[in-house]
């Protein structure tokens, strides 16, 4: 007999728990790894920050099966490339769209084709690909052109693109927002996210739209997205040839869903901001010394977002005359392991000390 994820226990999927909301029948093969109902956390300390009253959590999608938000459109999109017969997915990635698709194609069975930028993606990313067996493309350019050949290699209908141009992608991502809902009971009134292509932002939006009218919540949230100041098209509104930052994962210089990334702030009466390579990993050290929870770069950039609305008066967004307790979600998007180079750079401080309670004591400043 063969067992289904959701048969065997605790996690379901994505796709068990909100089928009716996304596009699948009863004849789709689920194809999970058990994703989503990650974590909503509750964060005092950032709390505290905001004050007012006002409530912090964070949805950690670092604890997704391939640690990022990845995960819970991979399983809708890769499913129904199996109900459609495919062969093959390829994805352009500057490294977690990569690494999920490679292990969910790996479940599958099929061939998982990934375009990298060659020597920009974290390493614990471009390690999940290679060892899920993904075949990799490494090229000369940058996110843009891998996005660019994919999209010319899937027209011949060869292989799918599991790209969040994929509808299927976009719609397994709502479900992290059905999930907020549910737990808050309903839509918190701010919700915060770091927008790279743009495919994110536009699917909590949709989430939290298609949630209202199932009356599971009475409003929707101000969409707030967080680009790296040297790669936000989208805040500064025109293309970024040469998109650079820190903050690998939404290095990217013409998002795809630039349009309905526009479209979802406009109409949630949200905003677009900017925050520096230099304030992304303060924001990242910061959550993981106040609040234990040890996030990548790109997901810093929204916990350095909410301290810029908490205290410049030049955020987009000013959290100063903020509503008194206000609910307020920041999505961390990937675990705080996959991309440990700029943290190993300052652990190079950490000498050997001798082997005696002695030294042990003078090392701890006892
Ligand atoms: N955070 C992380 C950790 C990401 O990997 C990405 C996107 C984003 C945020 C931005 O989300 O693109 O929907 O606006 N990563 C893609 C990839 C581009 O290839 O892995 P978005």
């Amino acid at each position: 007999m063969e067992w289904t994820t959701s048969e065997l226990r605790q996690s379901r999927g994505v796709i068990e728990s909100y089928r009716e909301l996304l596009p699948v029948s009863a004849s789709t093969t689920i194809v999970s790894l058990g994703e989503g109902n990650t974590p909503l956390i509750y964060c005092p300390q950032l709390s505290k920050r905001v004050g007012r009253g006002c409530q912090v959590f964070v949805k950690n999608e670092g604890v997704n099966p391939t640690a990022s938000f990845k995960d819970r459109g991979m399983t809708v999109a890769v499913s129904k490339a199996m109900e459609r017969g495919a062969a093959a997915i390829i994805c352009a990635s500057t490294g977690n769209t990569s690494a999920s698709a490679a292990a969910y194609a790996a479940r599958a069975g099929i061939l998982c084709i990934v375009i990298l930028p060659a020597g920009r993606i974290a390493t614990g990313k471009l390690l999940q690909a290679f060892v899920y067996g993904a075949k990799i493309v490494a090229i000369d350019g940058n996110f843009d052109d891998a996005l660019r050949i994919v999209r010319e290699l899937g027209e011949g209908h060869q292989f799918v693109i599991v790209n969040s141009i994929n509808p299927d992608r976009l719609a397994g991502q709502k479900t992290a927002a059905f999930e907020i809902v549910d737990v808050l009971g309903d839509a918190p009134d701010f919700h915060l996210l770091p927008v790279g292509n743009a495919g994110n932002i536009t699917a909590y939006w949709a989430g939290y739209r298609d949630y209202e009218p199932h009356r599971k919540s009475a409003s929707v949230p101000a969409m707030i997205g967080f680009q790296a100041a040297g790669a936000a098209p989208i805040f500064y509104n025109r293309i970024i040839e040469r998109p650079e930052t820190i903050a690998s994962a939404i290095r990217i210089g013409n998002p795809a869903s630039w349009k309905h990334a526009r479209a979802a702030i406009a109409e949630s009466r949200g905003a677009i901001d900017v925050v520096s390579d230099e304030e992304i990993l303060a924001g990242q050290s910061w959550l993981a010394r106040h609040e234990g929870i040890f996030v990548e770069p790109a997901s810093a950039a929204a916990i350095a977002g909410l301290l810029k609305c908490c205290g410049s008066n030049e955020a987009a967004y000013s959290f100063q005359k903020i509503p008194e307790g206000s609910r307020i979600v920041c999505t961390v998007t990937g675990h705080g392991l996959k991309d440990p180079d700029a943290i190993i750079e300052r652990m190079k401080e950490l000498k050997p000390v001798a082997a005696t309670v002695n030294e042990a004591r003078r090392a701890i400043g006892l």
